[in-house]
């Protein structure tokens, strides 16, 4: 089914992501292209509350594609969460004359987007933009692969200096309650072990490979935390660590937000330039309230309810790679 849709707005909401302008240029870029008018609204679901809407033209989005962060600016909306907000987010949203929302974000963006579109039965689709990957519907989302070669480098620096004084080091990764920074960056920095929210590794599994790699002389030790993870922050964990194991020199280092800037990588661009496009050739043949991914290098529509509420399970065949590398 084709809908008439003229006027289109386009925010970035949530944790900000590295792509996350990529996908506002190839969604800007698109509308223009299928000779519609494209709104960039400020500052997430704010900018639609506070009427900070403006029109967007191709020049809009020149040299943005390898910048980090997010043009438009995003913010967790508080009163978003509010039916008062989301109505005068829908009276400006009339006011501006736009047919359809484009919402590139997380999963608490999504559940905004849920909410609004249903309860105004408006048409919108989300593009996954966080750093997180835990949006089932897309094998990844847009600056997951950029967050996982930032930590990735810096874990390959901690191990430098680990090497060189012979230390064991409990490096934190974000990821929220989902462990796929964890785990890539985990296998791509060669770490001993790691922690994960979704596994139920206890202390004493993690000194017993502690006690097994010393006991093989490996030269040095990295351990990765996921921040959601069961047995507490990496200092938390470095601390019941040491009381086992006191001839470990221990430090930690918690990555945190570095995770979140950069200039996107290759395969965050060229995925976020994919969606955006996808965003807006959904609209135009009736797609509405969902969320566009890919999977195995397809586009697919997905509910944006189910998007949010299907646990993306992470894959099994990682940890037993990581296992086997780990001796
Ligand atoms: O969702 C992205 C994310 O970076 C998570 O990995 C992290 O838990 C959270 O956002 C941090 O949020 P804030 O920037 O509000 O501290």
């Amino acid at each position: 089914m084709e809908t008439q849709i003229r006027k289109v707005g386009v925010l970035t909401s949530g944790g900000d992501a590295p792509g996350m302008n990529a996908a506002v240029r190839a969604v800007v870029r698109a509308c223009i292209f299928y000779d519609m008018e494209v709104y960039g609204i400020y500052k997430g679901y704010d900018g639609l509350i506070n009427d900070h809407i403006e029109q967007l033209n191709v020049r809009s989005v020149s040299n943005i594609l390898s910048r980090g962060g997010t043009f438009l600016l995003s913010a967790r909306s508080d009163e978003f969460r509010t039916e008062e907000g989301r109505k005068k987010a829908y009276k400006n949203f009339r006011k501006k004359g736009l047919d359809a929302l484009v919402v590139i974000g997380g999963d608490g963006s999504f559940t905004g987007a849920d909410i609004f579109s249903r309860e105004f039965d408006m048409p919108v689709i989300g593009i996954p933009g966080t750093i997180d990957n835990d949006l089932a519907g897309t094998d990844l989302t847009i600056g997951f692969d950029t967050a996982c070669n930032t930590a990735r480098e810096a874990i390959d620096k901690i191990r430098d200096t680990a090497s060189s004084h012979e230390r064991l080091f409990f490096v934190e990764v974000m990821g929220r309650d989902a462990g796929f920074i964890a785990v890539n960056s985990a296998i791509g920095g060669g770490a001993v072990a790691m922690i994960v929210p979704e596994h139920n590794w206890t202390l004493e599994s993690l000194v017993k490979r502690l006690r097994k790699g010393a006991a093989n002389q490996k030269a040095s030790n990295v351990v990765i935390i996921a921040e959601g993870c069961h047995l507490g922050s990496a200092y938390d964990i470095a601390e019941q660590v040491k009381q086992e194991l006191d001839y470990y020199d221990i430090r930690v280092s918690v990555l945190g937000h570095m995770q979140r800037g950069g200039s996107p990588t290759t395969i965050d661009r060229v995925l976020a330039s994919r969606l955006g496009v996808a965003a807006i050739e959904g609209l135009i043949n009736g797609e509405s309230k969902c969320m566009v991914g890919m999977i195995n290098n397809k586009i697919v529509y997905t509910p944006i309810g189910e998007a949010i509420k299907t646990e993306k399970p992470l894959d099994e065949e990682e940890f037993r790679i990581a296992k086997i590398l780990s001796i």
